[in-house]
């Protein structure tokens, strides 16, 4: 291994904008504001892969109404930092969401193409409310009007990595959010 690719290997050579304590702090406080909103219901976390999952799962594990979990995939960014634009769904949900308090669990509120399209595709199921928690928001970035009813934290215009978020698929494992190091090899 070379020292650039060790460079980025562990969380402790990176900048870290939220440590994991400063997430779980955060994501305790979504799940009690999650089970104040849904008192007495059940709601479906619908996470969105896979940047999603880490966070979906720390947050439920902050959720004491009732909950189940389902899991959509679209199309990301692919490589590098830049999106596309286009988004299209990879994988759907696995139980029909109609009637259901769904929440879809998202990473990052970069855009808001992703959100915006699946918001809308979920809106035409018929869900009995649907709502966004992400754990970031990136307000500065959007091309789209959409707004995530929870959001963990608001962030720059800075690209982040770790809790679950990549660049071309590493780092999902690092527990802290750290920059993506301006300089690192495309
Ligand atoms: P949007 O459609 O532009 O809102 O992008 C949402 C998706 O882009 C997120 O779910 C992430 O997968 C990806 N994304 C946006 N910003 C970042 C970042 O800073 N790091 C990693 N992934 C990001």
């Amino acid at each position: 291994m070379n020292a650039m690719s060790t460079r980025v290997t562990t969380s402790s050579a990176l900048q870290v904008l939220f440590s994991r304590q400063q997430i779980a702090v955060r994501v305790a406080e979504l799940g009690r504001q999650i089970d104040r909103d849904y008192a007495g219901q059940s709601v479906v976390l619908l996470g969105v892969l896979k940047g999603a999952a880490i966070f979906l799962s720390d947050l439920a594990r902050n959720i004491k109404v009732d909950c189940t979990f389902d899991f959509v995939a679209v199309s990301s960014y692919g490589k590098g930092q830049q999106t596309t634009g286009a988004v299209k769904l990879i994988k759907d949900v696995d139980h029909a969401i109609e009637d259901k308090n769904i929440i879809i669990v998202e990473d990052i509120l970069d855009t808001g193409l992703t959100l915006s399209f699946l918001h809308k595709m979920f809106q035409q199921h018929k869900p009995r409310s649907l709502r966004i928690a992400a754990l970031l928001d990136k307000p500065s970035r959007r091309l789209i009007k959409i707004e995530a009813d929870y959001v963990g934290f608001s962030i720059p215009n800075q690209f982040v990595i770790g809790y679950g978020m990549d660049y071309a698929e590493r780092f999902r494992n690092l527990p802290d959010i750290c920059l993506m190091p301006p300089d690192y090899p495309e």
